[in-house]
């Protein structure tokens, strides 16, 4: 681990009640672009699991009876703190999950935005009054925070995918106990370090590190002191978490896969288009839910999309994301890749075209170069699954219908992008498109103020945004009858 302006906030323990948490076992704690260990967090399990439930259940009651100003201020407390050691959390999380530094710096204050936006929209939690349906009664409707929350995130957004939950979840009266991926652990103990600096009380925020993903992950699906779940990771993981919080009828949201279709028209701006199908597809090396999967190109821009295109992706850098000026990092593991290049070599075996990229780049066995494969077809395995690797592959259509129809020819929901200069075109593809979020001439959209999240196999809920909110409330109806006595 590179030296930090604060080492403490390099934490080695779980954060149960407001105290480390240290144990026997130790998980050794790795950086992908080295393979080199970065330190030791202390193994918990399932013990330590029920000990964050039950401080998140007793912090509850005080936590919930704040007010909304005053869970705002310590919200934004963290908010400034993180904002103040931005730097630190960045080399944290680079050297943690690989991805360069100025990305990591990104993913920082992209996290820090939600704690900043909930700490705000916290104070409007409000409720209704509905006209009753005789003189005697009122209707009244008020919004109550859920209870405890509990929520696994993936390894990919180590600090955003918490802060995101979190913020939400605290804003609205909740207390929380994450169980952060294993590979990635130091991001969110450095959070809770920065929880308890801000003023946070005992018990609101914990954090539990394990790898019993199996054991951890039942006992946080299917306790009956939880009342909300939130997941981010696979659809085929999230399908089996809901199906064990359906024991006791949580509410859950998820944040699932997605295979986002990126649609180039021939009336787009191609120049934009290239620069906006680059951002979304190499960002964090692929490996985002929202990354580009699919370029589809109307056939009479293709060829000057792919020549663009692939000189635009020439000017990418791949190495170690603490090196200045690496714009690609490694990929979590050696397996991952392998699982990427396995989706290549099926599609290139039923048409696909390489046509740019150093397939058998020897940096090191984390490493893939970025890939542009054409002549691909929507039923070729790089189009049918979610890549999560930096490979483009792109596919060719006729026209707008037949663009929409591909687009929508997937299992998934999550993300889609479209670059068209056409206003009636912009509306019916904007409404056409069956997913949850639509970048119209934008590449990058993900953003506090807006809902995200997923329709099909990509889950349910929104996070960020007021609609964020809702998630973490429970609509309490208020029946007063009797009045006219
Ligand atoms: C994700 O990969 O799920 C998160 C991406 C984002 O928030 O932009």
């Amino acid at each position: 681990m590179q030296h930090l302006n604060d080492q403490k906030l390099l934490k080695h323990a779980s954060y149960i009640n407001g105290c480390w948490h240290y144990c026997v076992n130790e998980i050794a704690i790795l950086n992908p672009a080295t393979g080199e260990e970065i330190a030791k967090v202390c193994n918990a399990g399932v013990t330590e699991t029920e000990l964050a439930i039950q401080s998140a259940k007793k912090a509850l009651k005080a936590w919930s009876a704040k007010s909304a100003n005053e869970r705002s201020t310590l919200l934004r407390n963290w908010f400034d703190l993180m904002m103040a050691n931005q730097d630190d959390l960045g080399r944290i999380l680079t050297s943690e999950q690989g991805k360069p530094l100025a990305e990591a710096k990104g993913e920082v204050a992209y996290g820090a935005s939600f704690i900043e936006w909930f700490a705000e929209e916290g104070k409007r939690i409000y409720g209704d009054t509905i006209p009753a349906s005789s003189g005697d009664k009122r209707i009244v409707v008020i919004k109550q925070p859920i209870g405890v929350v509990a929520a696994i995130t993936p390894w990919n957004f180590p600090n955003a995918m918490i802060a995101r939950k979190a913020a939400a979840a605290l804003a609205a009266g909740c207390t929380f106990v994450v169980r952060p991926a294993t590979q990635t652990p130091l991001s969110a103990l450095a959070m809770a370090e920065l929880a308890e600096r801000a003023g946070i009380p005992a018990g609101v925020f914990n954090v539990v590190v394990g790898d019993d993903a199996r054991g951890m992950g039942k006992i946080l699906t299917e306790h009956k002191d939880i009342a909300k779940f939130t997941f981010t990771g696979s659809t085929e993981v999230g399908k089996s978490l809901i199906s064990q919080c359906a024991t006791t009828v949580k509410k859950v949201s998820m944040e699932l896969g997605g295979n986002a279709p990126f649609i180039v028209f021939d009336d787009a701006d191609i120049d934009a288009a290239v620069a906006g199908a680059l951002v979304s597809k190499y960002r964090n090396a692929g490996q985002t839910c929202v990354c580009t999967n699919r370029i589809l190109v109307q056939e009479n821009v293709l060829a000057e999309f792919t020549e663009k295109f692939i000189e635009a992706v020439k000017a990418l850098s791949i190495g170690n994301g603490l090196d200045e000026d690496v714009t690609v990092g490694p990929m979590i593991t050696a397996q991952a890749v392998k699982e990427v290049r396995k989706l290549i070599d099926e599609s290139i075996s039923q048409g696909a075209e390489l046509t740019f990229g150093d397939y058998d780049l020897s940096i090191g066995e984390n490493f893939l170069a970025p890939i542009v494969l054409s002549k691909v077809t929507n039923d070729m395995p790089v189009a049918h699954y979610e890549i999560f690797g930096p490979v483009a592959p792109i596919i060719s259509f006729q026209d707008e219908s037949e663009a929409i129809t591909i687009a929508n020819d997937t299992e998934f929901g999550l993300a889609a992008y479209f670059y068209s200069r056409d206003i009636g075109r912009v509306w019916r593809v904007a409404e056409g498109l069956d997913f949850g979020m639509v970048g119209i001439n934008e590449g990058l959209i993900s953003n506090a103020a807006a809902p995200f999240g997923g329709m099909k196999q990509s889950g349910n809920g929104r996070e960020g945004s007021k609609y964020g909110l809702d998630d973490y409330l429970e609509i309490k109806y208020l029946c007063m009858g009797g009045l006219d006595k």
